[in-house]
């Protein structure tokens, strides 16, 4: 390539967020405690999460030559700092409702401090790949699903998280593309997803159960009840619908573009009134 020419812009930008949650209530989501402790619990994830996938991305990118790739990576660490540091944001303001969201993010950190000392870079990129598949379905699910996202009431939050289900969208592909560009193979992959299966579902039980535990809505069984239908009915649940997703990811050929959201992604810039 000469000095003169363009180098790629990324695929998609990274969006300067700063939210403010003081007036957000407590149980935003449908006023029900268990659906409001289900995005609590997701929202602990996230700021140490997403440092693992950056950290897991970053120590292989000195080895990507395509320079798509290697822009979209910077775009990726870029969308995945804001998106820590505005969970965190977000991990305060349920701080002030008694939520201890901190305490939930610490053990994440120990945990993923764990995996990192027991793991190679290369299953490190696939434990990140498999996590983001969670996401990036997960999100595309929360986009579609109105019937869900307009239970959200709260006018920030409902902001926080469908900013962040879209971008999850945006760069969906960049760890499983930056997976395989460093020869990342099939049993890694699948064999890291079986592990992250584990620890994903283990961790957001446990965190529930803690959640509504120190909330006194331990045996809230209406709330239980709403919840449960809410992810686990047969019919639209939303757990539920990510069953399909979940096994095309065992598929040899997977990738997850399979799963076309570009026209959803657009709607939703548009009605949130990003320009980009
Ligand atoms: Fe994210
Ligand atoms: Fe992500």
């Amino acid at each position: 390539m000469s000095a003169h020419a363009k180098l790629p812009a990324a695929s998609f930008p990274v969006r300067r967020m700063d939210f403010n949650f003081a007036d957000s209530p407590k149980y935003w989501f449908a006023n029900d405690p268990f659906l409001s402790h289900y995005m609590n619990n997701l929202s602990s994830l996230f700021p140490y999460g997403e440092k693992f996938f950056v950290d897991s991305v970053r120590a292989v990118r000195d080895h990507i030559t395509d320079p798509q790739l290697k822009k979209d990576i910077s775009a990726f660490i870029g969308q995945e700092a804001m998106h820590s540091k505005e969970h965190a944001a977000y991990n305060e303001y349920a701080a002030k409702h008694n939520i201890d969201l901190h305490r939930l993010e610490l053990r994440i950190k120990v945990l993923l401090e764990w995996v990192t000392r027991f793991s190679t870079v290369k299953q490190r990129l696939a434990i990140t790949c498999a996590l983001e598949h969670f996401t990036a379905t997960m999100a595309e699910q929360m986009l579609q699903r109105e019937d869900l996202s307009c239970q959200m009431n709260d006018p920030r939050l409902y902001q926080l998280w469908l900013w962040h289900a879209i971008e999850e969208n945006e760069h969906k592909a960049v760890a499983y593309d930056t997976y395989q560009a460093v020869g990342g193979g099939y049993f890694t992959r699948v064999s890291m997803m079986l592990l992250s299966t584990l620890l994903f579902f283990g961790v957001i039980g446990w965190f529930q159960v803690h959640l509504l535990r120190k909330d006194g809505q331990l045996f809230n069984w209406r709330s239980w009840g709403k919840g449960l239908k809410t992810l686990l009915s047969p019919r639209n649940g939303f757990l539920t619908q990510l069953l399909r997703p979940y096994l095309s990811y065992y598929r040899p050929g997977f990738h997850p573009n399979d799963y076309v959201t570009k026209p959803l992604e657009q709607r939703w810039r548009e009605r949130l009134g990003f320009n980009n």
